[in-house]
């Protein structure tokens, strides 16, 4: 079939298989043009498929020549319609690592529940014996606890009062003010419920009931912080609540880790163009801003350059690790200069419909938004006829 970007609202229906390739090889190709990486040998990604995760795999994988062992929740494609991008990029990943000589199996199933748990256990048993790092990069908004049954869902709102600001409509480029209603106490606890540290904990438990963690095993999760200017949404709202709840696990997991000289830690990452950043409010029009700000400077990142940048300059330095005073990694160093900061606030103030093509990145925000889902690379026939049924062997 010839497939064509379908919008609805934050999504896009369709996913294209030869561009989702053609941003994995991109990728790859980064990676292998930077240098090795002395990493992890055995490594296992939660939320492996898209995003952060998808580029802490290509980087273990084609940096560190490690094992790879991806959990992921995607839609395969059917007659007529397509996948979601995360599976056409795995797809992509699984045919690469193979090419390369590199060991990479998948499990494509809700990591929130104890069967996705069970089955990762068994194959790491199986295939690999011991991990040395597990990196935790779920994004989702919704997540049956497998203890209680309950199923909660996250939400994205202030605390204790309504919070106006401006908002882009990436889409159109009108930018208008947007107003949300504070949460309740109930959004805060199922937003901590789904995006907070309690699943990380239940995985690192099962991992180490079931003695397959190394000696000096790492797990790493993300974290964003951000500016003043969205911290009502994200920081001190309902989010970063969860995010709060997910640094303190770092140090529980640490805790428990300790006859291992594990370490569990949490990498705060840069603000980027992903499925799950362009749901939020305000978000997209500080991005904009802050990537024609970056990219001004000659400092704009990527996922794959901040994941590559995150384990060769700051995991595997083979020194202690930097960390800031609440003991986490920071990536978003750049992102927070406060250089950086003070021009996207003088940005800010002049956003509106009419100036924000002059001073903000619009463009790279959309081409980034288009890429997540395949389209837009170069070299890529998006006229030609593709077969939409791109088959994946699953573990
Ligand atoms: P993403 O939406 O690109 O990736 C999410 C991944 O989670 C995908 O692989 C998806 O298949 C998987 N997933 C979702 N629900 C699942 C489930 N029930 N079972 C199995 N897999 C599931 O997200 P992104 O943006 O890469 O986020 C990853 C982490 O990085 C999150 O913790 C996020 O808060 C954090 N982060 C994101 C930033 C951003 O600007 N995008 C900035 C800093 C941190």
């Amino acid at each position: 079939m010839i497939i064509e970007p379908r919008m609805r609202g934050f999504i896009c229906l369709t996913a294209h298989p030869e561009g989702c390739a053609a941003n994995v090889i991109n990728q790859i190709n980064y990676v292998k043009s930077q240098g090795p990486i002395d990493g992890p040998k055995n490594v296992l990604v939660i939320g492996a498929s898209t995003g952060f995760g998808l580029s802490s795999r290509i980087t273990s994988a084609f940096g560190a020549h490690a094992s790879t062992i991806g959990v992921f929740f995607e839609k395969a494609p059917q007659a007529g319609k397509t996948a979601t991008p995360g599976w056409y990029n795995s797809a992509a990943f699984q045919a690469e690592a193979e090419k390369a000589g590199l060991y990479a199996k998948s499990i494509n199933g809700d990591a929130f529940s104890d069967e996705v748990k069970s089955k990762t256990i068994e194959l790491i048993k199986k295939d690999l014996g011991k991990i040395d790092l597990i990196i935790y990069s779920l994004a989702s908004p919704v997540r049956t606890n497998p203890k209680t049954g309950v199923t909660h869902r996250s939400t994205l709102k202030p605390i204790g009062q309504a919070f106006t600001n401006k908002t882009v409509d990436f889409h159109t480029g009108i930018v208008s003010n947007i107003s949300i209603e504070p949460c309740t106490q109930e959004d805060i606890d199922n937003t901590v419920a789904v995006m907070g540290g309690e699943d990380w904990e239940l995985w690192m438990d099962a991992l180490s009931e079931a003695g397959v963690l190394s000696e000096n095993v790492l797990s790493v999760a993300y974290s964003y912080i951000g500016p003043a200017l969205t911290e009502p949404v994200y920081r001190k709202g309902t989010i970063g609540m969860a995010k709060d709840h997910l640094e303190a696990t770092a140090f529980t997991i640490t805790d428990k880790l300790k006859n291992l000289n594990g370490k569990a830690i949490v990498s705060v990452n840069k603000a980027l163009v992903t499925q799950a950043s362009s749901a939020i409010p305000v978000i997209p029009l500080y991005i904009s801003l802050l990537y024609k700000t970056m990219k001004e400077e000659g400092i704009h990142e990527g996922c794959i350059e901040q994941m590559y940048r995150l384990f060769k300059d700051r995991l595997y330095t083979g020194q202690e690790m930097l960390k800031d005073e609440k003991g986490r990694i920071r990536v978003d160093d750049w992102e927070m200069r406060p250089d950086v900061q003070a021009k996207v606030d003088a940005l800010w103030a002049k956003a509106d419909t009419e100036t924000l093509p002059e001073i903000g990145d619009l463009k790279g925000y959309k081409s980034d938004f288009l890429n997540l889902f395949g389209f837009g690379f170069e070299g890529v026939d998006y006229t030609a006829d593709v077969n939409e049924n791109v088959p994946m062997e699953l573990a």
